[in-house]
């Protein structure tokens, strides 16, 4: 599907965006590990938290909606069924990854497949981890590559220290390591978010955080609670920028997540010259979450160091897009891992945003771009990105001249109703 984007003069309005993605995998995979039924409040209709719920449904675990409420019947650790077929998680990287070190700890065989576009991304990195468990798991091409096949049931802790800074990595090894018999320890170079380690603390695991390492210990019963979903605060990026970049917005979004681990989209707004507030700070179960201000303003280039990378990894495309509107040149360090998201990243924006006039370089992993005054209407491609699309939407809002965006339906994966809120607030 196409859209075309006229540009806008600006956004005003209050909003909300749906439940945060990372927070409702975990919370449909700890429910269903839990004893008892676990009420969730703001699971978002996403393709990819779908496919989660679908692949415990599976398993035997019984998860319906009542009254506004999706109700999770927990049946503890050892309480899934070996599934008749394989577990098809369509493009939810997420899920994969961490569904399977859930599947590691099963005394059952299974196996987990997804769409073609998962099927190119790098599996090694839970594979290696699991196998030093004990584990037996193949994937296909030298290890690397979907489908999983999983015969689980006997896990050994270890410790593992992780190159690279991955939640869905340190997720699946800490589900696995509740099925050992001992500590597993998970050390990173800089913190990926950490919702699992607050949530598996929430239902009553025993997880210890010290630094840059979590640690858990195997074989605690978790018990069903109560969780409510704040908004994700990457949905809520794209209106952030867009606010910040249209002349006369004014934007308010009500409990958006703003757990540290994953709200580097502040600081860097911040620290551009945008005009951002954060307000009503409460918390939502294991989860922070607050009302955030933002209205237009004047933003500069920056430097973004690695160490700030994981914190905004899912934002980089939209920060791109606000990068290239202004003054200045902005650099961003160690983008490296945008390579192996749902498409390569850093060709998706570079294509779309060089297209729009932008000075767009890229040196190893490194990316710097230089602003321009104003970004000209063209035609862009999602590349079947989610990101790609809302990022470039947003750069087309504030271009002059009109874009079309081809393959939109890629939003069905996060964030089905972006367009709808969007073409609200919009004031042309
Ligand atoms: C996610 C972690 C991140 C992120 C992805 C969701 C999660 O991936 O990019 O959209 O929910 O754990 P990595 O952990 O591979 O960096």
């Amino acid at each position: 599907m196409n859209i075309k984007i006229k540009p806008v003069k600006k956004i005003v309005g209050e909003l909300s965006v749906p439940g945060d993605k990372s927070i409702s995998h975990r919370a449909l995979m700890i429910g269903a590990l839990a004893l008892g039924p676990t009420k969730i409040k703001g699971l978002p209709e996403s393709d990819d938290c779908n496919h989660t719920a679908k692949a415990f449904r599976e398993m035997g675990i019984d998860i319906r909606e009542e009254s506004n409420t999706t109700i999770v019947e927990g049946k503890g650790l050892h309480g899934l069924k070996k599934p008749a077929d394989p577990l098809y998680v369509g493009n939810s990287g997420t899920s994969m990854r961490i569904l399977a070190g859930i599947l590691a700890g099963q005394r059952f065989d299974s196996t987990i497949t997804g769409d073609t576009g998962i099927s190119a991304r790098p599996m090694k990195r839970i594979v290696e981890p699991l196998s030093m468990m004990g584990v037996k798991i193949r994937a296909q091409g030298d290890g690397e590559y979907p489908p999983l096949a999983i015969s689980g049931g006997s896990v050994k802790p270890i410790t593992y220290k992780n190159l690279i800074a991955s939640a869905q990595v340190k997720s699946a090894i800490l589900f696995a390591g509740l099925y050992s018999k001992g500590t597993t320890k998970v050390i990173e170079p800089v913190r990926s978010r950490d919702h699992t380690e607050r949530m598996l603390k929430y239902f009553g695991a025993k997880v210890k955080i010290s630094g840059q390492s979590v640690s858990i210990k195997g074989g605690s019963e978790l018990r069903a609670r109560a969780v409510e979903i704040p908004g994700d605060i990457s949905s809520a990026s794209f209106f952030m920028a867009a606010a910040t970049l249209l002349k006369g917005s004014r934007i308010k979004m009500l409990n958006i997540s703003i757990n540290p681990t994953r709200a580097g989209i502040l600081k860097v707004l911040s620290r551009m010259g945008a005009d951002i507030e954060v307000v009503n700070k409460k918390k939502l179960g294991s989860e922070p979450a607050a009302d955030i201000i933002v209205r237009y303003s004047k933003t500069h280039g920056i430097t973004i160091t690695k160490e700030m990378v994981p914190s905004i990894i899912d934002e980089l495309p939209v920060i791109f897009v606000l990068a290239s509107l202004s003054k200045g040149v902005t650099t961003i360090e160690g983008v490296g891992e945008l390579r192996v998201k749902e498409t390569d990243r850093i060709r998706s924006m570079q294509d779309g945003l060089k297209a729009m006039g932008v000075v767009f370089r890229v040196k190893g992993d490194s990316v710097m771009i230089e602003g321009i005054r104003s970004l000209k209407g063209a035609s862009l491609q999602s590349f079947g990105d989610h990101r790609t699309c809302m990022a470039l939407a947003v750069a087309a809002l504030a271009a002059e001249g009109d874009s079309d965006i081809e393959g939109t339906e890629s939003i069905s994966k996060s964030f089905p109703s972006f367009f709808d809120i969007l073409f609200k607030l919009t004031l042309t």
